[in-house]
């Protein structure tokens, strides 16, 4: 019976060795070789191959599509430039993303724009009411940092909370049921942007994600976010770029094989060029990962990994920006809408009944940006540029045009992530079922080893961050972690 069991092992083993090596048909020998090959160019990818590369290693970036910056996407826009994707440093300490702009003395400035709240009627909120609101936002995000047991949904757990504070704080409220409906309305909505959820509770509280201490909203302005990307890359000021590093663009990979003879991973694009290298980073979100992992890699990957691809849930999150002739909005830089009850059965799309509110890009002078998540930003991509415009500014004319003639935009911007087959949606977040796969953001960071215990192909990205998901800080620390990981060094 032992001897038995024994043998079936060793056949197994054998089994996987000949479906390893098969890859060797591959030859290597006339192949362009480097020492890393880093698939995709986002923020991790390009903070992965730029460490491999100031550490002296023959790196080759593959990148799909035709710029590099991935989820990061600068444009120059009206007088200056605006953010197609990632906006924010999102805090200060601990934050390699915010240092690497200090030092090299690029300023961030913090985006503290002041508020005003409107409601569906055309009305402005007075101050009494804009205060109370700002009380309550900020309670409900304190709230929300809460690791309460057992996990519950975050909008459920939100809302029963402040609940209780307002019985505590503000009793006169309870009676004033039509204030709280188009409060929480609001503040599941502001929640949604954060989570690039369609509803706050798609979000499970035991979500793992902690903020960085500082300021939330640290703005590149009219740097641009793409500032980064040249930093990693030594161009910033005419620098001279990272001489052992090379990339293509528009040069999308669709095959990543493991060969055990000869010891190389051999990575084969949609234009048909092969190169080789000793291993491999894989950077492209999880859900390209989810639509592609089983025809990119030339063996299944393991069924732990598979897991965490299916179970890691990819949010959407959406911008448009009009640009005008003038700031026709005064001084705010941030407006909150409200929603009437008996103005939520009007005619307009349900997309249109859930941005939550426009802000002014730190970059440029006259746009404004109207914010979607979710489903709702999945449903204005699908609709064409002229509807979106017209439905969008139809939104601004309700809430911001009682008492001014809004004039039409001169251009719109919109972003279309869930469309960009290279990215196929925004950020990750930690869904109602995260208590069932807490490991899997772990389990998609783990490299795959050969039989020697060598890591061969790794994965960065955000959604491999188990804590700073979501974000480009988080993203550059996943480069950093498995370049480093590479390099033998510890971090
Ligand atoms: C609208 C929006 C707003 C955001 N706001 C913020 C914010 O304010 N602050 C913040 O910190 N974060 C924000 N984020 C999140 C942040 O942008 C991302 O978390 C981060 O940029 C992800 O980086 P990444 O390297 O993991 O992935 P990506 O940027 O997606 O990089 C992966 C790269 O791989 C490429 N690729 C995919 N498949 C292949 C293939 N087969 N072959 C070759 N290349 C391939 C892709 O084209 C892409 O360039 C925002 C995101 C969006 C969309
Ligand atoms: C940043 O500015 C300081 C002080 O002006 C200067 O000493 C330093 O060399 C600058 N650093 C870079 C990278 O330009
Ligand atoms: C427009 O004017 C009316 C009447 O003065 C006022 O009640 C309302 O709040 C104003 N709306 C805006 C958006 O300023
Ligand atoms: C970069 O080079 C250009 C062209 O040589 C020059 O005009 C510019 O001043 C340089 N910029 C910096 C920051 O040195």
């Amino acid at each position: 019976m032992v001897v038995s069991l024994k043998i079936i092992y060793i056949g197994l083993v054998l089994g996987l060795v000949v479906a390893y090596t098969q890859a060797a048909s591959i030859s290597d020998n006339s192949l362009p070789t480097y020492d890393t090959i880093v698939v995709g160019l986002g923020a991790s990818g390009t903070a992965a191959a730029t460490t491999l590369a100031r550490a002296g290693r023959r790196v080759l970036g593959l990148e799909a599509q035709e710029r590099i910056g991935g989820r990061v996407y600068t444009v120059p826009f009206d007088d200056g430039v605006v953010e197609v994707g990632a906006e924010w440093i999102h805090g200060q300490i601990g934050s390699r993303t915010y240092e690497l702009a200090v030092q090299n003395n690029v300023s961030i400035i913090a985006d503290e724009t002041s508020v005003g709240g409107y409601r569906s009627d055309g009305t402005l909120l007075d101050d009494n009411t804009m205060n109370l609101m700002k009380e309550l936002v900020e309670k409900g995000m304190e709230i929300a940092a809460d690791s309460p047991e057992p996990p519950e949904p975050l909008g459920q757990y939100i809302t029963r909370k402040l609940m209780q504070y307002i019985e505590k704080k503000h009793p006169e409220l309870l009676n004033d049921k039509e204030f709280l409906a188009q409060f929480f309305e609001y503040m599941d909505l502001n929640i949604d942007t954060y989570e690039a959820t369609t509803s706050w509770n798609d979000v499970s509280t035991a979500s793992q994600s902690v903020e960085l201490e500082g300021n939330q909203a640290m703005s590149w302005h009219r740097n641009g976010y793409k500032t980064l990307f040249e930093i990693l890359l030594n161009t910033y000021r005419n620098g001279s770029g990272l001489p052992t590093l090379q990339y293509k663009l528009n040069t999308e990979v669709t095959k990543i094989t493991l060969s055990e003879a000869p010891n190389k991973v051999f990575v084969t694009c949609k234009d048909g060029s092969t190169y080789a290298a000793d291993n491999v980073i894989v950077t492209p979100s999880v859900a390209v990962l989810k639509e592609r992992h089983a025809t990119l890699f030339s063996l299944p990957l393991p069924k732990d990994k598979v897991d965490a691809i299916n179970n890691i849930k990819m949010g959407v999150e959406s911008k448009i920006m009009f640009r005008y002739p003038n700031r026709w909005w005064g001084d705010n830089g941030f407006f909150a809408f409200l929603w009437r009850t008996e103005d939520k059965s009007g005619t307009e799309d349900v997309w249109v009944k859930k941005i939550p509110a426009v802000s002014t890009p730190m970059g440029a002078s006259n746009v404004l940006t109207l914010w979607l998540t979710g489903d709702y930003a999945v449903m204005a991509e699908n609709l064409p540029d002229d509807e979106v415009r017209a439905k969008g500014m139809a939104l601004l004319r309700r809430f911001l045009g009682a008492n001014i003639t809004i004039p039409e935009p001169v251009e719109m911007l919109r972003s279309l992530w869930h469309k960009n087959p290279h990215v196929l949606g925004s950020f990750t977040y930690d869904d109602v079922d995260y208590p069932h796969h807490v490991t899997a953001r772990a389990d998609l960071a783990r490299p795959i080893t050969d039989e020697k215990g060598v890591p061969r192909i790794l994965f960065a990205g955000e959604a491999t961050h188990t804590q700073q998901f979501s974000t480009v800080h988080g993203a550059v620390d996943t480069g950093y972690r498995e370049a480093n990981r590479l390099l033998g060094n510890t971090v």
